[in-house]
C-alpha cells in the first residue's frame, strides 16, 4: 500500500496540479477534478489493485489472465504510456535535484536580497546541458532502484520519507495561511465560475485524475500484486485516493498563497507556469517559514524523493513487461528501457527553451492558453490527456463487464471497510466511469477544438 502511494504521491500532485489549475482558472476545473477522482478515479483504483491481486502479474499478463488473451492490448497501451511519461517526468525530477543543490547554497551563504525567481528558472530551463545531464541523473538512479527490485529497501525508505514530506506541507500550509494573499487564493482554488470552463480544460481535469492517481496504465496492478490476501483492496484503494487528493490540495493552497500575497511574483509565473513548483517555494521558505533555511533543501530533497517513488513505478511497468512476458532479465530490462527512454528524454529536456526546432515542434494541440508546443509538452499532453483516460476506459470495460462478478465481489468485499458497497462500485465501474470518460473524448473531439 505504502509503494502504491509513493507511485501515486509525486510530481502531479506538487508540481503539475497546481500549474494546471492556474491554467484553467481555478475553481470550475477543481470541481471536474473532484468528480474525477470519486467517480472515476476511486472505482478504477479499486479495478486495478484487484486486478493485480487475483492474478499477482504485472500489467499485460494479468490482463491476459483475469479477462483473455485478446485483453493484453490495453496492458500493452499502458507499457506504451510508461514510456512516454517518464519521458517527460524525469526531466522535472531532474529540476528538483537542482533546486535541492542550489537551496543549499542558499542556506549556507545567504538568500539574494533582489531575487527573482521567474527570470532564475527561465535562464535554468535553457540551459540545454544542465538539463540532459539532470535527467540523465535521475534515469541512472531509477533503473539502479528498479535493478534492484522494489524489495524492503524502498518500502522502508518511503515510510519514513513519506511522513517527513508531509510534516513540511503542513508547517509550509500554516505559515501560507498567515499570508495576506491566502483568502484570495482559497477563492480562486474553490469558488468554482464555470463560464471560465472548457471543454478542453475537463478532458485535462479528467486526465489529471488519472496522471495524478497514477491509473490508466497498470501500475496499481503491478502493486496490487503486492497486497497480501488478507489485506483489502477497497482499503488500499481508498487510502491511497484520499491521501493524493489531499496533498494535492494543500500543494495548491501553499503556492496560491504566496503567489496572491506577492504581485510581482504572479506576472513572472505567468509567463512560465510550469516552473510554479520552482519558484514559490524559495519565497516562502526564504521569507516566511520559520527554520525555512533549514528546511528548503530538505524539501526539495522529499520532492524529488515522491518523484523517485514514482518514476520507479513508470520504470517497473515498462520493464516488468518485457521481465514477465519475454523472458528479459531484471537487470538488463531496466537497464535497456532505462536507457531508450532515456533517448527522448533528452529531446524533452532540450524542448524548454534550450533548442528552438524541439521546444516549437509539433505545435500540435490548443492549451488554455493558446497553441502549445515543444515535445515536452505535447508528451505530456498525449499521455495524460489521451493516453490514460483510453486506457482507463479498456480498464473499466474489463473489470466490469468482461470480468465475472463472481470473482470481483469475493475479492472486493474480503476485509472491506463500511463504506464500501460492491453494487455501488459495480454501477460505477460499469456505467458511470466508462460514460464520462467516453463523453468528455466524444466533446472534445467534437468542440474542442483540442488538436489544430
Ligand atoms: N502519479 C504520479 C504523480 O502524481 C505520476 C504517475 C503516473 C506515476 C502514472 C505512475 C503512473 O506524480
Amino acid at each position: 500500500m505504502l509503494a502504491a502511494a509513493g507511485s501515486a504521491i509525486g510530481l502531479g500532485n506538487l508540481w503539475k496540479f497546481p500549474f494546471i489549475t492556474w491554467d484553467n482558472r481555478g475553481g470550475a476545473f477543481v470541481l471536474v477534478y473532484l468528480a474525477a477522482i470519486v467517480a472515476v478515479g476511486l472505482p478504477i483504483m479499486i479495478a486495478e489493485i484487484m486486478l493485480g491481486k487475483t492474478t499477482q502479474k504485472s500489467a499485460v499478463g494479468a490482463m491476459r489472465e483475469a479477462i483473455g488473451p485478446r485483453w493484453g492490448i490495453v496492458g500493452g497501451l499502458g507499457v506504451f504510456t510508461g514510456f512516454v511519461i517518464l519521458s517527460y517526468y524525469t526531466v522535472v525530477a531532474g529540476w528538483t535535484l537542482r533546486y535541492f543543490w542550489k537551496c543549499l547554497g542558499w542556506s549556507l551563504n545567504g538568500f539574494p536580497d533582489a531575487f527573482e525567481p521567474g527570470p532564475h528558472f527561465g535562464s535554468f530551463v535553457v540551459d540545454g546541458t544542465t538539463q540532459v545531464l539532470l535527467a540523465g541523473a535521475f534515469m541512472a538512479l531509477t533503473v539502479t532502484v528498479v535493478v534492484l527490485g522494489i524489495g524492503r529497501g524502498i518500502e522502508r525508505v518511503t515510510r519514513a520519507l513519506m511522513p517527513a514530506l508531509f510534516g513540511i506541507l503542513i508547517l509550509l500550509f500554516g505559515s501560507a495561511m498567515t499570508m495576506q494573499g491566502a483568502g484570495e487564493a482559497l477563492g480562486f482554488i474553490f469558488r468554482p465560475d464555470f463560464a471560465e470552463l472548457e471543454w478542453g480544460g475537463v478532458l485535462e481535469a479528467v486526465g489529471h485524475a488519472f496522471f495524478t492517481l497514477s491509473l490508466g496504465m497498470g501500475a496499481m496492478i503491478t502493486y496490487g500484486s503486492y497486497l497480501q490476501k488478507k489485506e483489502s483492496v477497497v482499503a488500499a484503494g481508498g487510502m491511497v485516493v484520499a491521501l493524493d487528493t489531499l496533498i494535492a490540495m494543500v500543494a495548491t493552497a501553499i503556492m496560491f498563497s504566496v503567489i496572491f500575497s506577492s504581485p510581482g511574483l504572479s506576472t513572472q509565473i505567468s509567463k512560465s507556469t510550469a516552473g510554479m513548483l520552482f519558484m514559490t517555494m524559495p519565497a516562502l521558505f526564504y521569507t516566511a517559514v520559520p527554520f525555512g533555511k533549514l528546511l528548503a533543501p530538505l524539501f526539495y530533497l522529499l520532492v524529488g524523493f515522491a518523484a523517485l517513488t514514482s518514476t520507479i513505478s513508470l520504470l517497473e511497468v515498462v520493464a516488468s513487461y518485457f521481465i514477465d512476458q519475454r523472458g528479459v532479465k531484471r537487470r538488463t530490462a531496466a537497464i535497456g528501457c532505462g536507457a531508450v527512454i532515456f533517448a527522448v528524454a533528452v529531446l524533452c529536456a532540450l524542448s524548454n527553451g534550450a533548442h528552438a526546432g524541439l521546444s516549437s515542434w509539433p505545435a500540435i494541440f490548443h492549451g488554455p492558453t493558446g497553441i502549445k508546443a515543444g515535445v515536452f509538452n505535447t508528451l505530456d499532453h498525449l499521455a495524460s490527456n489521451w493516453l490514460l483516460p483510453i486506457g482507463g476506459l479498456g480498464l473499466t470495460l474489463a473489470a466490469g463487464w468482461a470480468l465475472s462478478s463472481k470473482a470481483s465481489r469475493a475479492e472486493l468485499e474480503r476485509n472491506a471497510p463500511r463504506w464500501f458497497s460492491y453494487g455501488v462500485w459495480l454501477f460505477f465501474i460499469r456505467f458511470v466511469a466508462p460514460i464520462a470518460v467516453l463523453t468528455i473524448l466524444v466533446f472534445v473531439i467534437a468542440f474542442g477544438r483540442d488538436f489544430s
